[in-house]
């Protein structure tokens, strides 16, 4: 389980309730595509501590342009917005790493439904993500900076195409070919999962 290792500078919020309100503002945008989409959201933020983590150790640069592969209905991108807000607002925890700042986000995804909820939930936020509906395997990859793929199903797809490693080794500046956070289902008491990245020569 996740523990708040460092404590909070004088004044600044405790990192629970930091993460607490940043997993709401994450979930409210998803309103616009429905209540299911918003309790997946709030569910999965609140359930999965990789998305705590990403924040936690620092893995999302400042002003990265970030790929986000296999991204569902784009949490990712809406943790994002929601971090800068935070960070604007002068509520980002003083004890974590400095709060992502994304310059540009692109998700791809196969399943229309979640193309679709990603893009009734978020396309009108400040960050103006992109949700692409494609195949990983097939698709064309943006230039980026970061190539996130979050959970194990999706980094068995990614495992299995050597064009689709290819294409992040060659599309990711300046040579971060991924950073791959695997999560699976938490359990009690369960240890997080290991962030890995991987750098192409
Ligand atoms: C377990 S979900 C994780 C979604 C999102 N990354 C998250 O953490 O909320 C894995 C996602 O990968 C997508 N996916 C699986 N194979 C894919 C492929 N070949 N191309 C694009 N997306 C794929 C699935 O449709 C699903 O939305």
């Amino acid at each position: 389980m996740m523990r708040d290792a460092l404590p909070a500078a004088a004044g600044a919020p405790a990192t629970d309730a930091a993460w607490a309100a940043l997993r709401e503002a994450a979930s409210a945008p998803y309103r616009a595509a429905g209540r299911w989409a918003r309790h997946w959201a709030r569910g999965k933020l609140a359930g999965d501590p990789v998305f705590r983590a990403l924040l936690e150790r620092g893995e999302l640069p400042a002003q990265a342009r970030v790929l986000d592969i296999g991204c569902g209905q784009g949490l990712v991108a809406s943790l994002l917005q929601a971090s800068a807000d935070a960070a604007r607002a002068g509520a980002w925890p003083a004890a974590w790493p400095a709060a992502p700042s994304a310059s540009a986000y692109t998700g791809i995804e196969l399943m229309t439904a979640e193309v679709a909820r990603a893009k009734a939930a978020l396309q009108a936020l400040p960050l103006q993500p992109r949700f692409v509906h494609a195949d990983m395997c097939r698709a064309d990859f943006p230039a980026c900076d970061l190539a996130v793929v979050l959970t194990c199903c999706t980094m068995s797809t990614l495992r299995r195409s050597r064009r689709c490693w290819h294409a992040c080794a060659t599309r990711c500046s300046p040579r971060r070919a991924a950073s791959c956070c695997a999560s699976a289902t938490p359990k009690a008491g369960a240890a997080l999962p290991s962030a890995s990245a991987s750098t192409a020569s």
